[in-house]
């Protein structure tokens, strides 16, 4: 597990992650480094599939340099799947205390599911200060971080869910956002077809995409 400190350097400066549904396993190691190959060292492979515990562990294995994070981690023993296979991170669609407690515990960085004033007090009662924003077009985007942010100046979001690179500057131009979350670089078809060179492309177009914000 590489340190928490290291992660959000690495989100901060990329702002983007991508969030993976993998149902091949084989196909683990090609997506990693059609990731690094777009400008992208970070994922979130989500448990809605049986075989997200080893895809983690074979993107660690090939590419060691690279955050991995499990995402829709529901339970604590999917926390300690996902820690046994290698995960960086976990990130979770909604706020449970004990997820949280747990990842504290077993000293993995944790990001919950935050779209209330009430859930994002109970994520400050825990000490955390990054909280996702899911799903983020739904509970109405942009302008609801930006009006959350007002009481919570200490918090970042990553919003996911909904994003494209349609809306992508609508939220990484927000200082209060730290990263975004979305398939959209990596599609559940785009990863069948085993498209990489189309994933790589996504990528560097999304990176582009935010770093023109950042030289704004
Ligand atoms: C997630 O799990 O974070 C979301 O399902 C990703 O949402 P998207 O497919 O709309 O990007």
């Amino acid at each position: 597990m590489k340190s928490n400190d290291s992660l959000y350097s690495t989100l901060i400066d990329k702002k983007l992650v991508p969030v993976i549904k993998i149902t091949d396993p084989n196909s683990s190691e090609n997506l990693a480094d059609a990731l690094i190959t777009g400008g992208l060292s970070v994922a979130e492979v989500t448990f809605r599939t049986d075989c997200a515990a080893e895809a983690i562990s074979r993107m660690k294995n090939s590419r060691p340099g690279m955050f991995v994070g499990a995402g829709t981690v529901l339970t604590t023993s999917q926390v300690d799947e996902a820690v046994a296979a290698g995960a960086d991170f976990i990130v979770s669609p909604g706020f449970d205390a004990d997820v949280v407690r747990h990842c504290q515990k077993v000293g993995v960085a944790v990001v919950p599911g935050c779209v209330t004033p009430s859930e994002i007090m109970a994520a400050i009662s825990l000490g955390l200060s990054t909280v996702k924003f899911f799903p983020a077009a739904a509970f109405g985007g942009a302008a609801t971080i930006k009006a959350l942010s007002a009481p919570f100046p200490g918090i970042s979001f990553i919003p996911t869910g909904g994003i494209d690179m349609r809306n992508l500057r609508e939220y990484t131009s927000l200082p209060c956002v730290l990263a975004v979350g979305g398939s959209f670089m990596a599609t559940e078809k785009l990863i069948s077809a085993k498209a990489w060179d189309e994933i790589a492309a996504r990528t560097r177009s999304a990176l582009a995409a935010v770093c023109s914000i950042a030289s704004v």
